[in-house]
């Protein structure tokens, strides 16, 4: 709905001005997310890096380019999806987050998805995993494993993946990023559907009777 949309958009241009954290005094701009604002499926990742932090867009590095390739794997693209982070603005030297910016921006991802609403969010490394499951348990006991929780109100999937960054230099986790990553259509009900019944027509009549079994009914 268009309302939502201009929501998004709104929110977001007034999170371009965000001081709540130091982060905002070493970034280019402010990388709010991207995609369809209506997306069933959000991804969340950790935070801007470079080229994010010089486009504006989260995911446009090499993490990005494995990002969606995975998405076309399962027949997606990235204007299909939203993609945002836990925190907006670079870390310098992409730095871990420190946990007093995961605090200071975190009521712009909570809006983020209360504003979207999206069935499936798949956590993208242990930042993300971690603050959206409210559980300390990191991604390699969690990954793959769906939870059923409530997020602004409604009811979401959260799937958490391997972060594709872990995943590029790593063929074994990136084998697993693979594997949980072909379930996500299952997760949003959007598996190829079944196969129609074929109805048959009726057999001609034989004109020598012949066993059931040769007319093809059992
Ligand atoms: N890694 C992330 O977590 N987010 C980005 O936007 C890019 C790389």
């Amino acid at each position: 709905m268009p309302v939502e949309r201009d929501d998004l958009q709104a929110y977001g241009a007034e999170v371009a001005g965000c001081t709540r954290c130091r982060l905002a005094q070493g970034r280019t701009q402010v990388v709010f997310g991207s995609g369809n604002p209506h997306a069933e499926l959000m991804f969340v990742g950790e935070a801007p890096g470079f080229h994010e932090d010089k486009q504006g867009v989260p995911f446009v590095g090499q993490a990005g380019k494995l990002l969606e390739r995975l998405l076309e794997q399962i027949g997606l693209r990235r204007e299909d999806v939203y993609i945002a982070n836990v925190l907006k603005c670079r870390p310098p030297g992409n730095r871990d987050p420190q946990p007093d910016e995961i605090e200071a921006c975190e009521p712009h991802l909570f809006r983020q998805i209360g504003l979207i609403e999206p069935r499936v969010i798949a956590t993208l490394g242990n930042f993300a995993t971690k603050l959206l499951s409210g559980s300390p348990l990191g991604i390699t006991r969690v990954h793959g494993q769906e939870q059923r929780l409530t997020m602004a109100g409604r009811p979401v999937l959260l799937y958490p993946l391997y972060h594709p960054a872990a995943a590029l230099y790593t063929p074994a986790m990136l084998k697993v990023l693979e594997s949980d990553f072909a379930r996500l259509p299952g997760l949003l009900g959007t598996d190829a559907p079944a196969p129609v019944a074929v109805v048959r027509e009726p057999e001609p009549e034989p004109l020598v009777a012949a066993p059931a079994e040769q007319l093809g009914l059992f």
